[in-house]
């Protein structure tokens, strides 16, 4: 087991998706770990570049004029072998051999049981930020990119407002999340969209009552519809509602999928903000001796939670979201 009173050396690595405010928290935690006289290594490309060994020293300037731009300086990958316990143990072998006491995992989810796993298995300390556009880790109330996916969606969509109001057009606006609402919701709320599809299980959605909201718009008068889908994880769900609008109730529409813009672009200010405190309190809690911690965002402030309380997926739909978005939008 690795005594961390002695961490001298850290590494840190974006795994899954990327989120705008990556490059913010590996500056964080870089620049932090500088401070407290610790070595500190990027790996590149996530789980899948630390099995090649690929990692790299950093220092200050590795991480200047870097915390405004999307993506990560670090690049990251998807490490679906990961979850197999003998790859773990070459990565806890790589990292033994590289030196490398303790790791930092900017991600989601399922990286964060990776982390974990390695953890419980070799005695790695482990520091876990969530990295993820969909807003959808348990015990954190708000990811690192999720604000700067909702800002590009809503943008997209008060443009897509304009042409569907100069057509009198119904729009279906597709965005991320995958599994999550979060994205879809502040969307929609934000938009004054007309209606917002979550995925559920079986991909049920009330069409006659979407029908029913779009024609009581035309009555009193509205120019145009929007309907914000949450992707779900079957592909095809706008163009399915789009279809049956058509047939059953002779509603043309179109569909607008927003897809990756929204994982790009420059980080917002509480992106900025969340992802500089994260990667402070990530190596903070190293330096003080914590072996295993999550940065969650908890009534206003980053604490340092524990990752049992992480490692699930949120499906938060807050029913006065709900009802305030179709209070509104009559
Ligand atoms: O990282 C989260 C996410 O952006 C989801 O919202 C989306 O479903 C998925 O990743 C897309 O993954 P990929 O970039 O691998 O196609």
């Amino acid at each position: 087991m690795t005594d961390t009173k002695k961490i001298k050396t850290i590494a840190v690595l974006c795994s899954g998706g990327d989120s705008p405010g990556m490059n913010c928290a590996i500056r964080s935690v870089v620049r932090t770990a500088i401070a407290n006289d610790l070595e500190i290594y990027g790996i590149q490309r996530g789980y899948a570049g630390l099995l090649e060994g690929n990692l790299k020293k950093m220092d200050a300037s590795s991480v200047g004029n870097i915390l405004q731009h999307g993506g990560t300086i670090l690049q990251t990958s998807r490490c679906p072998e990961f979850h197999e316990e003998s790859i773990r143990t070459e990565a806890a072998h790589i990292l033994k051999r590289k030196g490398i006491d303790a790791l930092v995992v900017i991600g989601g989810n399922g990286s964060f049981n990776g982390a974990l796993a390695l953890h419980t298995e070799h005695g790695t300390p482990v520091m876990g930020i969530p990295g993820t556009i969909d807003n959808d880790i348990e015990g954190s109330s708000y990811s690192i990119g999720f604000d700067t996916a909702v800002q590009t969606a809503i943008e997209a969509v008060d443009k897509i407002r304009d042409t569907a109001h100069s057509h009198d057009r119904t729009f279906i606006v597709e965005v991320m999340g995958r599994k999550s609402p979060a994205i879809a919701l502040h969307v929609g709320l934000c938009t004054g969209a007309e209606n917002i599809v979550f995925p559920t299980k079986d991909h049920n959605v009330d069409i006659d009552a979407i029908a029913t909201d779009i024609k009581r718009g035309i009555k009193r008068g509205k120019g145009s519809s929007i309907i914000i889908a949450a992707e779900g994880e079957k592909v095809g769900l706008s163009h399915s509602i789009q279809k049956e609008l058509l047939e059953k109730f002779d509603i043309d529409s179109r569909v607008c999928i927003l897809g990756h813009i929204q994982r790009g672009g420059n980080p917002t200010a509480n992106d900025r903000f969340l992802a500089s405190q994260m990667g402070y309190t990530a190596v903070k809690s190293l330096v003080d001796g914590k072996k295993a911690i999550v940065t969650a965002f908890r009534e206003g402030k980053v604490i340092a939670a524990p990752f049992s309380e992480c490692l699930g997926k949120k499906f938060d739909v807050d029913p006065q979201m709900v009802d305030v978005v179709k209070t509104l939008s009559i």
